[in-house]
């Protein structure tokens, strides 16, 4: 019994697993050349990059790998037609949209060849993005670690975008064991994409201290947050997250202008970069939920051997005829 590939438009990997892209340098070319190399679609996170800094990193990738190498970049940030630029011109396989819909960056990655697939929390915007020519759409539920776009769970939301479109449907959110893709793929989904779980592994740009959050976190740790994006986030309590919730954060007056609209209550992109260089005191930790569930730091190919063999249990003890009264 094998785990089905994943094909998205003209690209196949021999794993339906995306590992998800995460902001701010958590997810760079060794995590994503990693990935691609056990099998999945391996995914750099451009949000909070310079141009030059994404080529650089796609260009590492592209070095060390042929598997499916995606590039992940925020619709809301100012510099997002510069960054998704950037990675077609280092022969990205694929773009992935999150946070926010843009009707141009069909027409960028049709014009080079490739892939698009939005991010999405509706039927409506699946619907709209496979009118605009997707290859694919991811089902983030809220669940989800980093800016989420709806409250719904991922398996409440996938029957609902499974009708409404014919292009491959990806979940997200709460993905973190064989069994848990299982789970999804019986539900119709071509496939996961798993963010926290890959973030605690050791190819992972987070600092030790943003893995070590991730392995003492219990479910009550794992909140949501109000975001400067504009959409509430998930994350992992700590004394920056306090001072939020107590409303004791002085709003930022000048700054960068990164976002292309930003309520300023905070920076988001210096408390993520803090949180990933190790100040996880008042750097902003985003996680899933599923955070909780994560025990250990292994390596990618740790993992993927790991969910390939989960998957392959949980798919065995599903098959056998279960024992009736004697
Ligand atoms: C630390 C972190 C950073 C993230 N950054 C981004 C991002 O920059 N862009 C994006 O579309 N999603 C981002 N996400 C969401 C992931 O790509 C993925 O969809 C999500 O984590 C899936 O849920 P899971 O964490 O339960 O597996 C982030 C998630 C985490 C945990």
């Amino acid at each position: 019994m094998d785990l089905p590939s994943l094909t998205i438009g003209t690209r196949t990997a021999r794993l339906p697993i995306i590992q998800g892209g995460m902001a701010v340098r958590i997810s760079l070319a060794p995590l994503a050349a990693a990935v691609a190399r056990a099998g999945g679609i391996g995914v750099i996170a451009g949000s909070g990059l310079s141009p030059e800094e994404l080529a650089h990193e796609v260009r590492a990738a592209r070095r060390s790998t042929d598997g499916v190498i995606a590039v992940n970049v925020m619709v809301a940030v100012r510099l997002f037609k510069e960054l998704v630029h950037a990675a077609i011109d280092e022969g990205v396989d694929m773009v992935i949209a999150g946070a926010g819909f843009s009707r141009d960056v069909f027409s960028w990655c049709h014009d080079a060849g490739v892939e698009i697939v939005p991010i999405v929390g509706s039927a409506r915007v699946a619907k709209l993005s496979e009118r605009f020519g997707a290859s694919a759409v991811i089902v983030e539920g809220c669940e989800a670690g980093g800016h989420l776009g709806t409250d719904r769970p991922m398996l409440d939301l996938l029957p609902e975008i499974l009708d409404a479109v014919d292009i491959p449907v990806i979940g997200a959110g709460g993905v973190v064991t064989g069994a848990d893709i299982k789970r999804v793929l019986d539900a119709g989904a071509a496939g996961v994409q798993m963010g926290s779980r890959f973030a605690a592994t050791v190819e992972s740009s987070a600092s030790d201290a943003f893995k070590q959050m991730y392995l003492d976190a219990t479910s009550d740790d794992i909140v949501i947050v109000k975001s400067p994006v504009g959409l509430p986030g998930r994350a992992i309590r700590n004394p920056f997250v306090e001072r939020l919730e107590r409303g004791d954060v002085p709003r930022i007056e000048r700054c960068v202008a990164c976002l292309k609209e930003c309520h300023r209550d905070y920076c988001i992109i210096d408390k993520l970069v803090k949180a990933q260089q190790g100040d996880v005191v008042d750097g902003l930790v985003f996680a899933g939920s599923s955070a909780a569930r994560i025990h250990d730091i292994p390596t990618v190919d740790e993992l993927m051997a790991r969910l390939v063999e989960e998957w392959r249990e949980a798919s065995e003890a599903a098959a056998e005829p279960s024992a009736g009264p004697v």
